[in-house]
C-alpha cells in the first residue's frame, strides 16, 4: 500500500503533457475485439491501471496484445472464449464495453457486472434496453451479464437517459448488425466521436457520433487499423483547476481546447487567466478567486468528473458558491475528508453549499474514488503544511504518474509505503 505524503503550498510553474483520454482508451480496447483480421495499433494510450485490467482481460479471451510506451497492439484474429468471468472485470466500470463488442462479433457473451468508482447507483438498464432492441436475449445470473443472438438487426433506440456507456456499447454491438440502427438521445462526450472515428476507421459506417443522433449502418466485418487517442479532458481540467488553487503560471500541452470549454468558462468567471492555443491552454492564477455556481451536465455542460476537483478549488474561493451534482447521487464523498483540512461545506443532497475559507491545512485524508482522489491531492498542494493522501490505488486507475507531474511543475509531493 501507498500514500502521497505533500507539503504543500508551493505555485505551480512550467509545461505538462495530459494523456491519451482513459475514458475513450478503455472503450477502444475493448472495440479492438471487433476485428476479424489485422492488427489493431493503438497510440496514445495513458499506462493506467484500468488499461492494464484491460490488457489482462483481451489476452485472457485469446487477443494477442503487445504494449510499449503509449502504444498497444491488438490482435483478435483468434479469440478463444466469450466468457469475460475473471476477476479483473469487477475492478472496472468499462468491462461492460466486453459485452457489446463480443455480441457484435460473436452474437453471445457472458461478462460479469462491472465494478468502479463508489459514486451512487450505476444502472446498466439502457445498455440491457438497447442489446434487446437489436435481438439480443438478456439474462444475469450468478453476478454476469449472459447476451445471445442469433442475429443482430438495427433498429431506432431512444436511450431515456445521457449515458455515455450505453451509446458506446450499442454503437459497439450494431457495427455488424444488418440495417440501421439509429440512437436518439445519445451522448456527445468527446470520447464517444473518439470511439465511433475508431470504429469507422476499422471499417464501420457510424454517422453523427457528438451530435444526438448516432446512425450506425452494420458492415460485413471489421479489420485492424492505426488509432491516436484523443487528449484526456478530465485530465487537462485536473491539471488546470490545480493551477488556479496553487497560483502560478502552467502550459498545458497535447490538449484540445474545445474539450475544455466548460472549465475554462467556469475558471475565467472565476477570475483565473485561461488562453487557448491551437493544441495547448495556458492558465495562469494569483489569489482572490471568486465563487461561482456550477451544475454537472452531459457534455458540452460541465462534466461530472470535474466536479470533484473543482468543488475543491471552491472552498478556497470567495463568498459563496453552489455546487450542484446532477449526475451521480453521491458524488460529494470527498467534501468529509475537505472538512478535515478546514473547508466549510454543507451538503443537502445533490447540492453542496460551500462558504470559502482563506486556506486549506493539511491533514490526513483518504481518497474513495477516482475523482476524489485527484480533488484531494489538489487539496494538500494548495493547503498550508503537511497532507497525506491514502487510498491512491484509485488515482492511479485514471492518473498516470500524478506525483511525477505535479513534482515537474514545482509541488512538494511524493509517493512512500504505508
Ligand atoms: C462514464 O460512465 C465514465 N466512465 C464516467 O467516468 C463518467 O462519470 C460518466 O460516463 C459520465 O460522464 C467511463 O467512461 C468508463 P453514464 P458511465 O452511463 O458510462 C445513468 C471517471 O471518473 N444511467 O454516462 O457509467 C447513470 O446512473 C468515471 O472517469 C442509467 O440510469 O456513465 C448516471 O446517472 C466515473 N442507466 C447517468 O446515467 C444506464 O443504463 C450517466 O451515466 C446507464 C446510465
Amino acid at each position: 500500500m501507498e500514500k502521497l505524503v505533500i507539503n504543500g503550498g508551493n505555485p505551480l510553474f512550467g509545461n505538462v503533457n495530459i494523456n491519451g483520454a482513459k475514458n475513450a482508451a478503455v472503450a477502444i480496447l475493448p472495440a479492438a475485439i471487433l476485428a476479424s483480421k489485422g492488427v489493431c495499433t493503438i497510440e496514445n494510450v495513458p499506462n493506467i491501471e484500468d488499461i492494464n485490467c484491460l490488457e489482462i482481460i483481451l489476452e485472457y479471451l485469446g487477443c494477442k496484445v503487445e504494449s510499449s510506451c503509449n502504444s498497444i497492439k491488438i490482435d483478435s484474429t483468434n479469440i478463444v472464449t466469450t466468457n469475460a468471468t475473471i476477476p479483473e472485470v469487477r475492478n472496472m466500470r468499462a468491462s461492460y464495453y466486453l459485452l457489446g463488442s463480443l455480441l457484435s462479433r460473436f452474437k453471445k457473451a457472458r461478462v460479469e457486472l462491472p465494478g468502479g468508482c463508489p459514486i451512487g447507483d450505476r444502472p446498466i438498464d439502457q445498455h440491457i434496453k438497447g442489446f434487446e432492441a437489436l435481438g439480443a436475449t438478456v439474462t444475469i445470473e450468478h453476478g454476469a451479464v449472459n447476451l445471445v443472438a442469433e442475429k443482430l438487426v438495427g433498429t431506432t433506440i431512444y436511450f431515456d437517459v445521457v449515458s455515455v456507456g450505453a451509446t458506446i456499447n450499442i454503437m459497439l454491438a450494431a457495427v455488424l448488425a444488418e440495417g440501421t440502427t439509429v440512437l436518439e438521445n445519445a451522448a456527445k462526450e468527446p470520447h464517444v466521436v473518439d470511439v465511433a472515428n475508431f470504429l469507422n476507421t476499422m471499417g464501420a459506417n457510424v454517422k453523427g457520433a457528438g451530435t444526438d443522433v448516432i446512425k450506425i449502418t452494420g458492415v460485413d466485418e471489421l479489420s485492424g487499423c492505426n488509432y491516436s487517442v484523443i487528449p484526456d479532458q478530465i485530465e487537462a481540467g485536473t491539471f488546470m483547476i490545480a493551477t488556479a488553487a496553487c497560483g502560478g503560471d502552467v502550459t498545458l500541452n497535447n490538449v484540445i481546447p474545445k474539450h475544455l470549454e466548460s472549465i475554462s468558462a467556469k475558471l475565467l468567471e472565476m477570475g483565473v487567466e485561461v488562453v487557448e492555443d491551437e493544441d495547448k491552454v495556458i492558465v495562469r492564477s494569483g489569489n482572490n478567486l471568486k465563487g461561482v455556481n456550477i451544475k454537472t451536465l452531459p457534455y458540452p455542460g460541465f462534466p461530472t468528473d470535474v466536479q470533484q476537483p473543482m468543488s475543491t478549488l471552491l472552498t478556497m474561493a470567495q463568498g459563496r458558491s453552489i455546487v450542484n451534482e446532477s449526475i451521480y447521487e453521491s458524488r460529494f464523498k470527498h467534501i468529509d475528508e475537505l472538512k478535515k483540512m478546514g473547508a466549510n461545506v454543507k451538503i443537502e443532497g445533490r447540492i453542496a453549499i460551500i462558504d470559502g475559507v482563506k486556506n486549506l491545512s493539511g491533514a490526513n485524508v483518504k481518497a474513495t474514488d477516482l475523482r476524489a482522489g485527484a480533488a484531494l491531492v489538489i487539496a494538500g498542494l494548495s493547503a498550508q503544511g503537511k497532507t497525506e493522501v491514502e487510498g491512491i490505488e484509485h488515482i492511479d486507475r485514471g492518473y498516470l504518474y500524478i506525483e511525477e507531474k505535479f513534482k515537474a511543475l514545482g509541488a512538494d509531493i511524493r509517493r512512500v509505503n504505508i
